[in-house]
């Protein structure tokens, strides 16, 4: 890896004060440029306001060898996708009505309604939610995101797979347990639940045209904290896909 400094870049863009687009990488310096502009070509729609943030890390990126293992499952409809989700989440501890709460209340916008602007953490023994702030894992990225890229595309996956694959891969590097996660596009309908150290991509997991999702981290809540901080600071590469 060289003793070159690496460097997170992170675009973010809005319309209104709404979030559009979240996009980042970690990349060496030579890298910067092709980077800021790939990012600030990133979002589809339209924006106001776009910010790209560059920073030097302070510590050269942990890297993981090998993202989790994906297993794909096709369903009839999306009701039997969350059932099969809640099951998979029941095998580790949390109860299954309780779980049942938790997933409709996401697909209802989990506060008030509305979309959380990052992960609920829920207590994996009770089933407590312990802190709904919506925090969000940051700094990950692929240690050849190109390379990946390619081979995820090439076996039908979409370029979603590599950045949420990328994050549940940092979050159980970090300690979390278990994530559910639904998409809050209205026209992606596939989610996932990684658990015990595997990415299960479950299709459809919400019915199309709902614009409401979000994802739920399942920790030990003496371990939080420390969780928290991984996520909002430990760089994480991954450096192969686990096919
Ligand atoms: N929905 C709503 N708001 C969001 C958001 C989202 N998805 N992502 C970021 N924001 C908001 C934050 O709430 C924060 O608002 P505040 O200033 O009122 O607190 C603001 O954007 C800045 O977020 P922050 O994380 O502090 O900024 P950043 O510039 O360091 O990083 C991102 C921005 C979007 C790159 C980063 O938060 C992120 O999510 N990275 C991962 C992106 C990714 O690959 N996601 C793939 C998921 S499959
Ligand atoms: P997305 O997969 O981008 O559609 O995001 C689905 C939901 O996951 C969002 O509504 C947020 O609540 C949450 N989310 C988005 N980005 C992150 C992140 N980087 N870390 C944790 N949660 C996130």
């Amino acid at each position: 890896m060289g003793n070159s400094p690496y460097y997170s870049v992170r675009m973010r863009a809005s319309l209104g004060g709404r979030h559009v687009s979240g996009q980042e990488r970690i990349v060496k310096k030579e890298e910067l440029e092709r980077t800021i502009l790939e990012l600030h070509r990133r979002p589809k729609g339209e924006w106001d306001l776009q910010n790209i943030k560059i920073e030097r890390l302070k510590t050269p990126p942990v890297v993981v060898k090998k993202s989790l293992p994906i297993r794909d499952y096709r369903f009839s409809c999306a009701r039997l996708a969350q059932s099969f989700a809640v099951g998979l989440l029941e095998r580790v501890g949390v109860n299954r009505e309780r779980l049942r709460e938790l997933v409709l209340q996401l697909l209802k916008g989990f506060k008030n309604g509305e979309n959380l602007p990052g992960a609920i953490f829920v207590d994996i023994e009770t089933g407590k939610v312990l802190d709904d702030t919506g925090t969000r894992t940051v700094l990950f990225d692929w240690v050849d995101r190109q390379r990946i890229r390619e081979k995820l595309l090439q076996k039908g996956y979409t370029e979603r797979t590599l950045d949420a694959l990328a994050l549940a891969t940092k979050n159980f590097f970090c300690g979390v347990e278990a994530e559910f996660c639904i998409s809050d596009d209205p026209d992606y309908t596939t989610g996932y639940v990684a658990v015990s150290g595997i990415y299960h991509r479950l299709s459809p997991l919400k019915e199309k045209g709902r614009p409401f999702g979000g994802r739920l981290y399942f920790v030990k809540e003496k371990k939080l904290k420390e969780i928290k901080n991984c996520l909002r600071t430990v760089p994480v590469l991954i450096d192969e896909l686990n096919l």
